[in-house]
């Protein structure tokens, strides 16, 4: 399997946008993934499978910390490691810079808390009602830089 990690482009985003579709309940729209690709402080990658778009990851710089946004693979292609080597190839990339990583999920999205609980992410706090559509608390979960 052939897994290439590479910077989010312009024309990659029909590509991205059909995965948030099928991946959230309210996916990004093309104007919210554009407002990243034009903020210098955020990161936006993509993994190629075999040269198939199959996941991307959106993170933000906050000094230093960071915040993972966003981050989806394609249905058919999960569970092959995509997800980890995205989020691995960010953070080894800014770890120098940054003490930690936050991220917010929903509660009860137990693929993605095992997903970064396997990374290392620890659970630290809870948002009421963070989520609309269905509405839900999101779990906040964070990743210490050593
Ligand atoms: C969460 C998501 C990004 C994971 O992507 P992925 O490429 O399948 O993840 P990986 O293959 O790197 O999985 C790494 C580990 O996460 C855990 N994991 C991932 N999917 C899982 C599932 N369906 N059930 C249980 N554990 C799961 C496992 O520990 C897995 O390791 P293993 O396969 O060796 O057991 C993907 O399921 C997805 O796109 N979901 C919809 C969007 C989403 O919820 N994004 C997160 C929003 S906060």
């Amino acid at each position: 399997m052939n897994i290439k990690i590479r910077d989010l482009k312009e024309q990659d985003l029909p590509h991205v946008l059909d995965i948030a579709k099928v991946s959230f309940s309210v996916p990004w729209s093309l104007e919210a993934f554009k407002s990243e690709i034009f903020n210098p402080n955020s990161i936006l990658r993509i993994a190629e499978l075999d040269g198939e778009i199959a996941g991307y990851i959106v993170l933000r710089k906050i000094i230093d910390q960071s915040e993972l946004l966003s981050i989806a693979v394609k249905p058919g292609l999960r569970r092959k490691g995509i997800a980890t080597e995205l989020i691995k190839n960010v953070l080894n990339e800014i770890k120098s810079s940054i003490k930690c990583c936050f991220l917010e999920v929903r509660v009860s999205n137990f693929e993605a808390i095992s997903l970064y609980e396997k990374i290392g992410f620890k659970k630290v706090g809870k948002r009421k009602n963070y989520y609309l559509l269905p509405k839900e608390d999101a779990t906040v979960m964070k990743l210490d830089i050593v």
